[in-house]
């Protein structure tokens, strides 16, 4: 199963809706997804999973910033120089590709980019690297913009650009968010939103996209007091780590260590860093994602962004192509502030106590959200042989699923739909994600729900109508429980906030 879970993840994807190719009646294009229902549900569960985690528990501002920019931003901020892939294009058929991944396809090696443009050209040549699609021959490869550019207005006379990254709103609104924080710091600013890449050959569906959600938060702190007054909610928790060194020597066992021992032994520089590795650990652990299956990468001098000063990519180990990265947690200094600073004439210095000033420096917790959609599903899926049939299953964390609850009438008749749709009623009423399912056997729906993850099934059968009990069946042990209608809202209420499924009455088979 594991050598095509990518595969079978994307064939149930496309037939019950949770994403697919988008534009594909007119034969679909490379880096684009569209989202259906299921998939539009889990996306956003995981995005308000999110926002709990990292901006409403701690209280900090989110802001709602333009897609577009004018290039004036990005010549401040250092992308239009850096924000740049090494594009090879095909003599024979014009197409283009990544020439650092077609090497690494080749050779079994990672993070070739941070070889530089001499070693790529070199390694092409060496492992006589042809075009992929028609095996013509490749050009060398050049430095290419990864970003959209586009008109704003009528005239052509001003470019724009599509943000490639939230972040830059952050660093443009900074002041009037410092003023509306009454100019306290430390503090932060978040934004949930869509960015634009155009990557050269996406590949492997919603791991590599030309447009997601990123989900950004900038936390600025002055570097001369940088505690971090929520570390001891998270500085016990064990996180694995490839240091810098490790990575350098190609030490693939990670060092295990406490968010508290990363900082005083300076393997992690700030408190800030720390606390936002930490929290990202549980985050993940609460998409169902194992300890053991996540990591900590340190960036190489040579392989971090034109503005950080420290670079940790939060990896996850997925059966479909071993270590991706999920996330990036950046140092960013004060490289973003004093850029715009510069650009715009705008003082974006704060003022200390003692009355000296200074810019404030950032850290950066940055995910986006179509690898942590992928990374769910693939830890969620289950196979299991019902009948000598295989069936699959999406063991998805209750709050996370689509969908929460499925009603069904054991039959479309007597009056059981009627009762159905009035219990399916009743649960949008009381706020859970609830579907009605009538179509098919009872064993099929079951089947269905099963396959798009909903925990908890509701039947209405001759019992509900002779004496008001319903059966609630678990997807993930197929256990049955009895109880009575009136009831039933207490009983999920429990089973939502965690209460085992077998609590919830006398188990029947
Ligand atoms: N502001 C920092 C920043 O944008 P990044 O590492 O370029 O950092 C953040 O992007 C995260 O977005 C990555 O860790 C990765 O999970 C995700 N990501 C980046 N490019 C992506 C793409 N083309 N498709 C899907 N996800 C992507």
């Amino acid at each position: 199963m594991s050598e095509n879970i990518y595969e079978i993840i994307t064939e149930i994807s496309k037939r019950r809706g949770f994403f697919w190719s988008s534009f594909e009646i007119y034969g679909g294009m490379a880096g684009y997804v569209t989202y259906g229902d299921y998939g539009v549900k889990l996306k956003r569960n995981i995005e308000a999973l999110w926002r709990e985690y990292f901006v409403r528990k701690q209280g900090f501002f989110e802001i709602d910033d333009p897609i577009t920019n004018p290039s004036k931003i990005f010549e401040a901020s250092g992308h239009l120089s850096n924000f740049k892939e090494y594009a090879t294009i095909c003599n024979q058929c014009g197409r283009g590709f990544r020439a650092d991944h077609l090497i690494e396809e080749k050779i079994a090696q990672e993070h070739v980019e941070v070889l530089g443009v001499e070693a790529i050209k070199k390694l092409l040549v060496e492992n006589k690297i042809k075009c992929p699609t028609c095996g013509g021959e490749l050009k060398e490869p050049s430095l290419v913009l990864t970003m959209f550019q586009t008109q704003i207005g009528a005239t052509g006379n001003e470019i724009g650009y599509m943000r490639p990254e939230a972040a830059q709103g952050m660093f443009l609104n900074f002041k009037r968010c410092f003023q509306a924080n009454r100019e306290r710091i430390p503090f932060a600013i978040s934004q949930q939103g869509t960015v634009m890449r155009n990557e050269i050959s996406p590949r492997r569906g919603v791991h590599r996209v030309r447009e997601f959600t990123i989900m950004e938060l900038e936390l600025f702190y002055d570097p001369q007091n940088a505690v971090c007054r929520w570390l001891s909610d998270v500085e016990n928790e064990r996180i694995r780590v490839l240091t810098e060194e490790m990575v350098e020597n190609q030490l693939e066992e990670p060092l295990e260590i406490t968010v508290k021992e990363a900082i005083i032994k300076k393997v992690v520089l700030t408190e800030w860093q720390g606390y936002f590795m930490g929290l990202s650990k549980k985050f993940l652990c609460s998409l169902g994602i194992p300890s053991e299956k996540q990591r900590f990468r340190a960036h190489l001098p040579q392989e971090r962004s034109h503005y950080s000063s420290q670079t940790f990519d939060h990896e996850v180990f997925t059966k479909s192509w071993g270590w991706i990265e999920v996330s990036g947690h950046a140092n960013r200094t004060d490289y973003d502030l004093k850029s715009h600073m510069k650009a715009s004439g705008v003082d974006m210095t704060v003022l200390r106590p003692d009355k000296t000033r200074y810019i404030p420096h950032v850290i950066e917790p940055s995910y986006g959200i179509s690898r942590l959609v992928y990374v769910t599903m693939e830890y969620a899926y289950e196979q299991k042989e019902s009948n000598n049939e295989k069936r699959n299953i999406f063991r998805f964390p209750r709050d996370l699923a689509p969908y929460q609850i499925s009603v069904q009438p054991l039959v479309t008749k007597d009056g059981l739909p009627e009762l159905a749709i009035e219990l399916h009623d009743t649960l949008l009423k009381a706020g859970y994600r609830a579907i009605y399912d009538e179509g098919g056997s009872i064993g099929r729906r079951y089947a269905r729900q099963d396959e798009v993850g909903t925990p908890i099934a509701i039947t209405i059968d001759y019992e509900t109508k002779d004496k008001g009990l319903v059966t609630i069946r678990d997807r993930d042990t197929w256990k049955q429980v009895q109880t009575h209608i009136h009831d039933l809202l207490d009983k999920l209420k429990l089973y939502f906030n965690g209460e085992s499924f077998m609590d919830l009455g006398p188990i029947f088979e």
